[in-house]
């Protein structure tokens, strides 16, 4: 395609779009079960008003925006709260998501680990963090040591603590993790940190803006905050359980001398003094306002209720695929956990569940299918049984399953040589634009 000489009108380019979006995932009615938080049409509603009054404002020269500063201080500050930061010196940014909050808090720790001598930084992380960590290091040049999990999918700590050498920099922990919904031991990972004299990073991605709020409602939650000691920067996704518009996280930092390590400065541009907090630099003033603007709407009692109807779905959930003979793996904390079968292939179950709209992500290692539960899902949880139901009914009693990727999820999951694996991913990405 290339670009017509004569534009559309502006409701002809709107009915090409919708056309467009009409094989999209149905998350409205439930359908997709990670990707989007759905808290409903309110809140939708504020965060789409505020996106848009604040659609070409730049939060890139904080003078020229004042609104866009304080915005973006206040979320700051009410997130360093909820994670129980001290007042004044815990500090943060907004970034566009999990993955930038994720690849600031490792560029601060590699710096900071340069300061301090140390010319070739090593982090340690269990395997259950999330991809952005291995994307972060990559790019700055960190070498990363993954080390197994336990039996409950956990960090096993003991292992952290013999990858450890001089040049670790950086321990990481999830609260919780995106495969099985668990949370680290973050307490016995923050003080190995404190006592090898090295930072600790909590990924809360999922769980900063979930768990402070079960916490609320007198669920058990383990620590995880800046309540624990050595605890020194925390990643929470404003535009996951934060229900704000897309392109939303906060990096949080115990202190602000540790934040300084993240900010960039070039003195020598022409084009003027430059400095920048994050990796982008343009910044989209529309996510920023519609986070204020969405916790302006909710208030801590709105995320309580919505904490409490999440929860509600998820146990429903958990109960249901349970009594339809699967198993939930790990402990779960909170809305996010994933199950899979001793009895059929799990793969061939998720294609099943495919075919009557149902999204479900795939996992390895074990393979299991996943859940990211919503408030938006609560109408959604008996339907969505209903189906697992009959789906599993026809596999056991010898249906041939569904035309669909079961195969090769199966191959990819099994295949010994990783290398192979990598390069069909790699291919498929390539192919997007030939489809
Ligand atoms: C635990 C965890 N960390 C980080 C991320 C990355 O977030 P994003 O997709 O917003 O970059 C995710 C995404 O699902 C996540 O589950």
């Amino acid at each position: 395609m290339t670009l017509s000489t004569d534009g559309l009108a502006h409701d002809d380019v709107l009915a090409e779009m919708a056309a467009a979006a009409s094989g999209d995932a149905d998350w409205r009615s439930g359908k997709t079960w990670s990707l989007v938080y759905n808290a409903g049409p309110e809140v939708e509603a504020v965060s789409k008003a505020a996106y848009q009054a604040f659609f070409s404002s730049n939060a890139l020269n904080p003078m020229a925006f004042p609104s866009l500063r304080r915005f973006e201080t206040e979320v700051l500050a009410s997130a360093a709260a909820l994670l129980h930061g001290a007042p004044g010196e815990a500090v943060g940014s907004m970034t566009t998501g999990g993955t930038e909050s994720i690849l600031m808090a490792l560029k601060t720790a590699r710096d900071w680990g340069r300061a301090r001598g140390i010319t070739a930084p090593e982090i340690v992380l269990p395997l259950s963090v999330h991809p952005a960590f291995d994307k972060a290091a990559h790019y700055l040049g960190l070498r990363a040591i993954y080390t197994p999990v336990g039996d409950d999918f956990r960090a096993d700590v003991s292992a952290m603590r013999a990858a450890l050498s001089p040049s670790t920099v950086l321990l990481v922990g999830s609260a919780p993790s995106f495969p099985q919904g668990v949370i680290d031991d973050i307490p016995a990972i923050a003080a190995l940190a404190e006592e090898h004299g090295a930072l600790c990073h909590v990924d809360a991605c999922v769980g900063g803006f979930f768990l402070p709020f079960l916490e609320r409602l007198g669920e058990p939650v383990p620590a995880w905050d800046f309540r624990v000691p050595g605890v020194t920067s925390i990643s929470a996704d404003l535009h996951k359980y934060g229900y704000t518009a897309r392109g939303a996280s906060t990096i949080l930092y115990r202190s602000r001398a540790l934040r300084r390590h993240q900010f960039h400065v070039q003195t020598q541009w022409p084009g003027g003094l430059y400095g920048s907090p994050s990796m982008t630099g343009s910044r989209a003033g529309g996510p920023i306002a519609a986070a204020w603007a969405v916790q302006r709407f909710l208030g801590s009692a709105g995320y309580e209720r919505l904490t409490r109807a999440a929860m509600d779905a998820t146990r429903r959930l958990q109960q249901g695929i349970r009594a339809a003979g699967f198993r939930i793996l790990g402990a779960p904390t909170m809305s996010v956990f994933s199950f899979t079968s001793d009895d059929m292939d799990i793969y061939a179950l998720c294609d099943a569940l495919e075919v009557v709209g149902w999204k479900l992500d795939r996992q390895q290692l074990p393979p299991a299918a996943h859940l990211m539960v919503s408030p938006g899902h609560v109408p959604y949880v008996e339907p969505f049984l209903a189906d697992l139901n009959r789906a599993a009914d026809q596999l056991r009693g010898g249906a041939p399953a569904p035309a669909g990727s079961a195969a090769m999820y199966a191959a990819m999951a099994m295949a010994p040589d990783r290398s192979m694996v990598s390069e069909m991913i790699l291919g498929f990405m390539d192919s997007l634009d030939q489809r």
